[in-house]
């Protein structure tokens, strides 16, 4: 099927719809396509990804700059230092935004760009107008600010002390998220304490990363587990008790969770073990009714570590008083889904994956992707669909009804690709699953496409493109340009239905 549209300026609009036939990709436009009314669309970005001005006014370092400036063979040779250069041009992805008729933009603040000594003794004057202005803009044009507060970005200071491995941590990270709340909380009602905790502990504390003493398997990751869950209930019980009388917002925090599936019906009992050590290990202490590790989590740490020789589990235990400070400690469940993988143990004598997050340890299971698997550029995410549906319902079944916002979903591609139907195809295929979700009574409120644009791709650097548009990082002025995923997902939110119509983004033709 084919629909012309007039090709335009992106800013002229509304531009002429030609032709429009029927329902595109092989559906019919009955009522079930349809998003209920409350449901929401979006689309995210986060601070060193886009923002550059990475010295700018007080600013101080990140532990990205450190690590891209001092380690940059590591990262694609690409730094954030300029990104997508949002820090100048943030009214336009305001309009850009508005282009897509998003209902809300989740976008993360940079604690060294607000607090450079890391702690709330300085407030940067410069830092506080840039996160007002964006704020601002956006309510102003009628979207909805979804904040997360960290993402990845931590103070290089604070890195030096080993992050979120180190318990004052928690304090420091709670002192941080006071500031925001109190600056921002009159105008922001959907907050996002901490991003991706696994991805913070288990994925980026891996050999490549030269901050982890050579303990990032199975002892810092373990760490940065306990202290980031501590961090996060720390402030959710800070905005609890001091601002939600006041401003009626939510808090929660984002979970990276990899869905898993057994590769045979016999290996269900190893990959449920393997999901409380992906999924659990970051959900159990805070959405469960008793709160703390999940057993099986503590059993097989404790009896891998006696069979290596370790006298002293490395899982560090919560005490009573934390598990209780950490239970419940939730508004909704924030969750980012990319892909999925099959458990099975492994080979005798093979050697299982180091990669914290695609595997796991302490377990004695492999994962494996499906060869026929479709893939985006990036090799470790797998499109699978129907795993965000059903990653929904083991964490409901597990921890019971809540509301559900689904922060990332994305698909990355490379080089200049504007005609991307399969980022279309990707981004239609998990819509249908949030369909389908919210038809069996999952209560799904937001989506949130990753990413709004192109970005620093942290260890991809600038090869890999998740962006509805596309961002020329030869230009100095980084010009931002529709992607047809652009056109396509602006329509389904225009229409509130996967019975896609084209809008005004400039596209020439959509071949569907
Ligand atoms: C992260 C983003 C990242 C995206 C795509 C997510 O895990 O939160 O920062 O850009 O994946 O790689």
């Amino acid at each position: 099927m084919l629909i012309f549209v007039t090709e335009s300026v992106s800013k002229m609009w509304p531009v002429v719809i030609l032709v429009w036939l029927s329902a595109p990709f092989g559906l019919s436009c009955t009522p079930d396509l349809q998003f209920p009314s409350w449901f929401k669309f979006g689309a995210s970005t986060s601070s060193y990804q886009i923002e550059g001005a990475w010295n700018v006014s007080d600013k101080a370092e990140s532990k990205w700059d450190r690590l891209t400036h001092t380690i940059p063979e590591t990262f694609k040779q690409a730094t954030g230092d300029v990104a997508c250069d949002s820090y100048r041009l943030w009214r336009r992805d305001i309009e850009m935004i508005e282009e897509l008729g998003l209902q809300f933009y989740r976008f993360s603040i940079s604690w060294p760009r607000l607090l450079p000594s890391g702690f709330p003794n300085i407030i940067s004057e410069d830092g506080k107008r840039y996160y007002n202005n964006l704020i601002d803009g956006l309510l102003e044009k009628g979207i909805e600010p979804v904040v997360t507060i960290y993402h990845f970005e931590m103070p290089e200071i604070f890195q030096e002390l080993g992050g979120w491995t180190n318990p004052l941590i928690s304090d420091w990270y709670a002192d941080y998220a006071r500031v925001v709340f109190s600056l921002f909380g009159d105008r922001v009602k959907t907050w996002i304490t901490i991003n991706e905790p696994s991805i913070e502990c288990d994925y980026f504390h891996t050999s490549e990363m030269p901050y982890n003493a050579g303990l990032e398997h199975g002892v810092a990751s373990y760490m940065c587990n306990k202290y980031v869950l501590i961090a996060h209930a720390k402030a959710w019980r800070i905005y609890d008790t001091e601002f939600r009388h006041k401003y009626n917002g939510k808090v929660s925090f984002s979970n990276h969770l990899l869905w898993l599936y057994p590769s045979s019906p016999e290996y269900e009992e190893l990959t449920e073990i393997s999901r409380e050590f992906i999924s659990g290990r970051y959900c159990h202490a805070v959405y469960s009714k008793e709160g703390g590790w999940p057993p099986v989590v503590e059993e097989n740490v404790a009896k891998f570590g006696r069979k290596i020789g370790y006298t002293r589990t490395r899982l560090p235990p919560f005490t009573k008083e934390e598990i209780e400070l950490v239970r419940g400690t939730y508004d909704y469940f924030g969750l980012n889904y990319y892909t999925t993988r099959l458990v099975r143990p492994s080979y005798p004598g093979e050697s299982v994956n180091p990669s914290v997050f695609f595997s796991v340890i302490d377990v004695d299971a492999v994962f494996d992707i499906d060869p026929d698997w479709r893939n985006g550029l990036n090799k470790l995410l797998p499109i699978h669909p129907i795993g965000l549906r059903q990653q929904m319902e083991w964490v409901q079944k597990h921890y019971g009804e809540m509301e559900f916002i689904i922060s990332e979903n994305g698909y990355s591609s490379t080089g200049s690709n504007l005609n991307d139907y399969e980022r279309i195809s990707f981004i239609k295929d998990h819509l249908e699953q949030v369909l389908m979700s919210i038809n069996e009574g999952i209560n799904v409120t937001k989506y949130s496409y990753w990413g709004l644009m192109d970005d620093f791709e942290w260890l991809d650097g600038y090869r890999s493109n998740f962006g509805l548009y596309e961002v020329d990082f030869s230009d100095v002025n980084r010009t931002r340009t529709p992607r047809k995923s652009a056109a396509y997902y602006s329509g389904v939110i225009r229409n509130r239905s996967l019975c896609y119509e084209p809008t005004h983004i400039d596209i020439n033709t959509i071949e569907i």
